[in-house]
């Protein structure tokens, strides 16, 4: 997820510009630029670091004049984090300057076509193919940026919000959205663009938030002109009046960011699978692990190093991988891999899990496993992060940044890669059936649907918060794949609420546990149908036989458990492999909920910090 800023009217750009970025940065922050039109030519300044760097780095285009101008502040997901990859980009010509927010899927078909014709490229990423494909459609076609835009897009798969200008045209910036937003701040002579209107709202109220496949022409001194990019006809502008405030609109109109990002995870997952799942192809497209296969095949073993949430999903991964790949895994603490001696070598797989990709645990104990001869290969959220930087090969999850320090989305968006990781490597083993690996693959592409129904209860959510918010201690219930989701929800609820929980396999109560069991306790137990169902049905009558308070997480329509527990929350029915990605959401809204009603801060809890850097 990157931040774009444009601006085109009577002001200075360069401030207007800069202050926007700024205002953005929760956005993405690992480069910045800036490009202003002045006088027929281009003033272009963009650096990795953040928008302070591009400041510091600006020198004399501070002073410029220019009353049109286009900024950027990056989140990875083509190229590492290096000036040359920072946005604005070029095309071949210099005339062309863009800015881009998203991922445009079939980048490296259209470059490779770019390339026959002699264009060239500096950067590793989707966004400078976008821009010479629309000097080349301007070229070829013979037409303006308007059209060139439109008639460009057509052949883009992917999502995009981009604002672009053309040194030809000196008055106006087009603008065109699909998938990522993109907000018009209309004022007296004056236009912004930018991702939201944070970076516009001290100037104007006047906004409109473009809609899918639409785009725009903002000229001086003219009315907007919103065009269909499918057909380039003209569309109705519906012109807002908005009342939020700057911090209402960072945090995209929640509370929190916590609340913001568990509310991201549908289209989270959706990014993360942007490129590799394809159903209609009946595959799943990895570089990282395509690279790497034959490795991955020949492993005696995967063992897998994390901290916190992303232990939690490696303990997911195990499940999987073990249920559908049949490769034996591990899981390790990596505060404890790293001072151990473990017996690792060339044969074993290490994958590290790390949503910051700054962790020093999990950074030490990919060391370790490299001394040790270990293949290493890394799930991040931070794109040229040291953990992505020190591991040989990796996948992304393409959550966006993470603000709260509760991780939300990137637990899910993990357990998302690691699931394309178990199918795929199934699937090429041989292990998996071709009938069931495209059952599987239909499953998947129906997760994001499933985990926005399972927001959905929220407000009862909320509810059963207000009963249970001055609770001391809870214990989080779950079996198989859902007892490390246990585990995070408890996690979950301790570092928010600072209430004590545990999380505990199900079926462990009776080893010592249930002496801890009576009125005043309230349990969470995950009981969805198709996880040892009735083995979990028998442990909630066991609690409530000791009454114990039960709040139960079903499958949407179960009645048996309703029955005997207090409170039920229902989630989409999906394999028991895949349940994780739905379970999850109502542990995370219930230990939100009540540290909300607890005034805890929740974004930022005591003691804690977002990326634990240190040992
Ligand atoms: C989870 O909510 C915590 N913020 C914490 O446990 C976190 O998961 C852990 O510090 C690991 O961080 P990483 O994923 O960035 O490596």
């Amino acid at each position: 997820m990157c931040g774009i800023v444009g601006y085109i009217g009577h002001r200075q750009a360069y401030p207007v510009v800069v202050k926007g970025l700024s205002r953005l940065e929760y956005r993405g922050y690992d480069s910045a630029g800036i490009a202003l039109f002045e006088n027929g030519t281009i003033h272009l300044c963009k650096t990795k670091g953040k928008v302070s760097d591009l400041e510091n780095k600006s020198g004399k285009i501070k002073e410029s004049q220019a009353t049109l101008g286009i900024g950027h502040t990056r989140w990875a997901t083509h190229g590492v984090p290096n000036d040359v990859n920072s946005h604005p980009h070029l095309s071949n010509s210099g005339q062309l300057a863009l800015i881009h927010n998203g991922i445009i899927e079939n980048y490296d078909a259209i470059k490779t076509e770019l390339k026959s014709r002699g264009y060239v490229f500096h950067s590793d990423t989707d966004t400078e193919v976008l821009v010479n494909l629309i000097e080349e459609v301007k070229k070829k076609e013979g037409v303006k940026l308007g059209k060139a835009v439109q008639l460009a897009l057509q052949e883009v798969v992917g999502a995009y919000a981009i604002a672009v200008f053309d040194l030809e045209k000196p008055d106006e910036i087009v603008v065109a959205k699909l998938g990522s937003p993109l907000a018009i701040g209309i004022g007296e002579g004056e236009f912004f663009v930018a991702s939201d209107a944070s970076p516009f709202i001290e100037y104007t109220t006047d906004a409109l938030y473009l809609e899918d496949h639409q785009m725009a022409i903002l000229k001086v001194g003219k009315k907007i002109k919103l065009r269909s990019i499918k057909d380039d006809l003209p569309t109705t502008p519906h012109i807002l009046a908005l009342q939020l405030s700057l911090d209402q609109i960072e945090k995209g109109g929640y509370e929190h960011f916590m609340l913001k990002e568990i509310y991201e995870q549908p289209k989270a997952i959706q990014d993360t699978y942007r490129g590799r799942l394809r159903p209609e192809d009946g595959l799943i497209k990895m570089a990282g692990i395509d690279a790497h296969l034959d490795r991955f095949l020949k492993a005696n073993r995967i063992v897998i190093v994390a901290c916190g949430t992303s232990w939690h999903a490696g303990l997911v991964a195990e499940y999987i991988f073990e249920e559908l790949a049949r490769i034996p895994v591990e899981v390790e603490y990596a505060s404890e891999f790293r001072y151990r001696n473990p017996i690792i070598g060339p044969n074993d797989i290490v994958i590290a899990i790390s949503q910051s990709g700054e962790t020093a645990d999990t950074l030490a104990a990919i060391g370790l496993a490299k001394e040790k001869g270990a293949f290493v290969f890394g799930v991040c959220n931070v794109a040229g992060s040291s953990i992505a930087r020190a591991t040989d090969a990796g996948a992304y999850t393409h959550a966006g940044p993470e603000i709260g320090v509760a991780s939300t989305k990137a637990f899910t968006t993990q357990i998302t890669v690691l699931s394309l990781m178990a199918l795929k490597l199934a699937k090429e083993k041989g292990v998996l059936s071709t009938t069931d690996f495209h059952t599987y693959l239909n499953a998947l592409a129906q997760i994001p649907a499933q985990v926005a129904l399972a927001l959905e209860a929220d407000a009862a959510i909320l509810e059963i918060a207000r009963i249970y918010k001055d609770a001391t201690n809870c214990l989080y219930l779950g079996r198989g794949f859902n007892f490390p989701v246990a585990l995070e929800g408890a996690l979950k609820l301790k570092e928010i609420s600072y209430i004590h929980a545990e999380g505990y396999p199900a079926a462990e109560m009776k080893h010592g546990p249930i002496a801890l069991i009576d009125e005043q306790m309230p349990v969470i137990v995950i009981a969805t149908k198709r996880g040892h169902y009735e083995k979990v049905v028998s442990n909630i009558q066991e609690i409530k036989s000791r009454s114990g308070k039960i709040i139960a997480i079903v499958t949407k329509g179960d009645v048996t458990v309703r029955e005997l527990a207090d409170h039920v929350i229902e989630v989409p029915e999906t394999f028991d492999w895949l349940s994780p990605l739905v379970t999850t959401l109502p542990l995370q809204l219930l230990s939100y909920h009540i540290a909300v009603l607890r005034d805890c801060n929740v974004d930022q809890p005591r003691n804690l910090a977002k990326s634990v850097t240190v040992e």
